[in-house]
């Protein structure tokens, strides 16, 4: 399960949160994090592993998880809370923000440069959540599939400089700790606010899963509520096209 692993330093430095990575469990490899996630639980143990040989991504897809090149985790919680994502997807910004400037793109990516650097996965089963999380962080142009070329990058490829996985995830750990802790105190509320406004999506003009239109919100459900030529649309997932510029 886990020799030597990128992420040592942080099985033996605590990291000082409540219950974001009050266990670390770290894997050379495994399926998908998620999955064992789904599986194994633990309100707040962390799994990460250096390579996922079946990671998931939203709609279905494949999420590309080389060795040695990217940050793949889950944070198993218990019961279903709600907001998980958009709090993950800030989470993952403020925790980088000394160091890289990340846009957040509706409904849970970021984007560095405009190339998806981070995408993030909730899944529920039997009363417990997977939050998965993945960053790039070490590839360069050539080390993702082609088709993904031109959309995806990575810490290091649009940044520069030299990146620590375990330090990445114990920074980004902090703040999603914070912001569990917010949403079991009563303050989703709170969350829904700082989405809808990093979003910055009112106003503009958007197609979404064949829906074009002005958005007129992002709710508190985190739908993007649409106005189409055929009446308001409330979008709960999909690929979002800005048809207004980037
Ligand atoms: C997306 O499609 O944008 C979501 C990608 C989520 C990938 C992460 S990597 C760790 C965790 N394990 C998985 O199998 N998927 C998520």
């Amino acid at each position: 399960m886990s020799g030597a692993t990128a992420y040592d330093s942080l099985l033996i430095s605590p990291i000082g949160t409540t219950i974001v990575g009050n266990k670390i469990v770290a894997f050379d490899e495994i399926d998908s994090t998620n999955s064992y996630a789904l599986e194994h639980g633990g309100d707040g143990t962390v799994f990460v592993a250096d390579r996922q040989t079946a990671g998931r991504g939203r709609l279905g897809r494949t999420w590309h998880s080389a060795p040695g090149l990217g940050l793949w985790f889950t944070v198993a919680l218990a019961g279903s809370p709600e907001g998980l994502s958009f709090a993950a997807a800030l989470a993952v910004r403020d925790a980088l923000a000394p160091r890289a400037k990340l846009k957040v793109k509706w409904p849970n990516d970021l984007l560095c440069q405009g190339k998806k650097i981070c995408g993030i996965l909730v899944e529920h089963r039997s009363g417990r959540t997977a939050l998965g999380i993945g960053i790039n962080v070490h590839h360069r142009a050539e080390d993702f599939p082609t088709e993904l070329r031109a959309k995806a990058g990575s810490l290091e490829s649009e940044l520069g400089g030299t990146w620590d996985r375990a330090e990445v995830l114990r920074a980004v750990l902090k703040e999603l700790d914070r912001s569990i802790m917010l949403i079991r105190g009563g303050g989703l509320a709170e969350i829904h606010r700082a989405w809808a406004q990093a979003c910055a999506l009112e106003g503009r003009h958007i197609r979404c899963n064949g829906v074009e239109g002005r958005v007129r919100e992002i709710d508190h459900h985190g739908a993007l509520v649409v106005e189409a030529s055929d009446g308001v649309h409330a979008i709960f997932s999909g690929d979002l096209e800005y048809l207004d510029g980037n």
